[in-house]
């Protein structure tokens, strides 16, 4: 019997998900893949070749050859260059739902996703991930907080890392970004029918973190090993 333990946890927009996910991760001595890093490292690609990610059959092309690598430490290398900070910027942010609409780019960074996932135990985040990527995950987080949460949460965050934006400014892409990906024809977001929900407008982190630690043990028996 196959002893690997998957976490799916999906949600809108800067739910928290990463936050709690690379915690959880932690927490279990599982590996994190933040799937949107992937997408976020893909439109960077399009935009510094100079092609419109609203396009396509342009963007499409950028896939071939394309090599993303999601490292321990948290850092993100796309063909060799670390981008870790520019794939959180507000033009990157703006335009990554478009690609993410696009069907052959899904298909090209789920397959990267689900051998990631191969013969290890992973907490993994994104939109898809128990609908689509690993529909056989053991626990399924469907990760939720009132817009105006998230949108100060992200805007907190953009500043941390000094990122210039404003807080209307990353509200509305907040708002733009969860219509487009739950509105897309392949893969929506939307909540595993067997997910469970986890609203955290008004849970701290480490509230957060307990509850899904809590999931995963009354549904796999895991438990923190620190
Ligand atoms: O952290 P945040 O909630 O801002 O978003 P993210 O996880 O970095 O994902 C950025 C974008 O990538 C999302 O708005 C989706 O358009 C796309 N995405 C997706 O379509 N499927 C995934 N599994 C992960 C991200």
């Amino acid at each position: 019997m196959d002893k690997n333990i998957a976490i799916a946890i999906d949600g809108p927009a800067a739910a928290g998900k990463s936050t709690v996910a690379k915690r959880v991760a932690k927490a279990l001595g599982f590996t994190y893949i933040d799937t949107g890093a992937m997408y976020r490292a893909v439109t960077n690609a399009v935009i510094k070749r100079g092609l419109n990610p609203q396009d396509e059959g342009q963007s499409e092309m950028v896939m071939q050859g394309l090599s993303i690598d999601l490292l321990p430490d948290g850092r993100v290398i796309c063909n060799g260059e670390d981008v870790t900070q520019v794939i959180r910027e507000p033009l990157v942010s703006g335009n990554v739902s478009y690609i993410a609409s696009y069907k052959n780019i899904r298909l090209a960074l789920v397959e990267m996703q689900r051998k990631m996932a191969e013969s290890k135990s992973v907490v993994m985040d994104g939109r898809d991930i128990g609908t689509y990527v690993l529909p056989n995950a053991q626990v399924k987080i469907y990760q939720i907080a009132s817009v105006e949460t998230r949108a100060v949460r992200r805007y907190e965050e953009n500043l941390s890392k000094g990122i210039p934006t404003s807080y209307k400014d990353v509200e509305d892409d907040v708002r733009k970004r969860d219509y487009i990906d739950s509105h897309r024809d392949f893969a929506p977001l939307k909540p595993a029918m067997d997910s469970v929900l986890l609203d955290t407008s008004y849970m701290s982190i480490d509230e957060a973190v307990d509850a899904v630690l809590k999931v995963v043990k009354d549904k796999t028996g895991a438990e923190r090993i620190c």
